[in-house]
């Protein structure tokens, strides 16, 4: 489990799903099924598509759900002639609490680079949100061995220069990116080196404090029956759940597990 003083996080990134009709759906259904005993020890966020923002927001606040809002992605800038970006007081001002910076899937299709990533996690920073950065190895780094390169690679680039309290209050998702969409989850073995090797990083960027204190969440093909073994890794503080996380049920059973329940 969590060193004492990480409270875990688990976040369901719905990607492009669900429109804001059935986003409503999912978080009303969502907020019926989490019991206050769910969420005791552990934080839980959603994020929508952006189109879905204002509507999950307003069922989140109006039935008191336990579960922050959270976005995919945002631009850099406060403003400007970015067509169709969102910019981060956008975010701040709908209530969004964390925002997921770099996915592989940012930086795979959109062409989203170690200095952009850099540059949003900033942004977010600055308007008060919490990034989830995300890190992880393609299926050919992972096998010519240089998994732990990449991950010191890119988290260096994000995190390098930052404060060390802010290091510390910030998450780090590792999402290999062969596991994500695949089936295939990390066995629990790797994805706790993997962590933990995250930590020694941060320590390195950041201080032995700052290490102590980050949450670092694994995603990738998380599934209600891996949950609990994830879960139990020391350096594994959350989870970044894709498409286990578009059905209420399944993601409160995942949130269940999580929480040892
Ligand atoms: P997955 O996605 O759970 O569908 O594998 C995880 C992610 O990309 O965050």
């Amino acid at each position: 489990m969590a060193a004492p003083g990480r409270r875990p996080l688990v976040s369901g990134n719905w990607k492009m799903h669900h429109d804001h009709v059935q986003a409503i759906r999912t978080v009303q259904d969502l907020g019926l099924r989490l019991q206050p005993a769910d969420v005791a020890a552990l934080d839980v966020s959603v994020h929508p598509p952006f189109t879905d923002l204002r509507s999950v927001q307003t069922v989140i606040e109006d039935r008191a759900i336990p579960v922050a809002l959270g976005a995919q992605h945002c631009h850099h800038q406060d403003q400007g002639a970015f067509t169709g970006e969102v910019a981060p007081p956008m975010l701040a001002r709908l209530g969004v609490r964390y925002v997921i910076v770099g996915h592989s899937e940012r930086r795979q299709f959109f062409g989203q680079t170690d200095e952009e990533v850099a540059l949003v996690l900033r942004a977010v920073l600055r308007h008060g949100m919490t990034p989830i950065v995300c890190v992880g190895e393609s299926e050919e780094e992972r096998e010519a061995g240089v998994t732990h390169d990449r991950l010191t690679a890119q988290a260096t680039a994000a995190l390098g220069g930052l404060p060390a309290q802010q290091v510390a209050a910030l998450v780090v998702a590792y999402e290999p990116i062969w596991a994500i969409g695949t089936g295939r989850t990390a066995e629990a073995a790797d994805a706790q080196a993997a962590c933990a090797h995250i930590r020694s990083v941060v320590a390195a960027v950041a201080d032995a404090e700052a290490a102590g204190a980050v949450r670092i969440q694994y995603g990738g093909s998380v599934k209600p029956d891996n949950t609990a073994e994830l879960m139990a890794q020391p350096d594994v503080d959350g989870l970044l759940v894709g498409g286990a996380s578009l059905e209420a049920a399944t993601f409160a059973s995942i949130v269940t597990h999580a929480g040892g329940r």
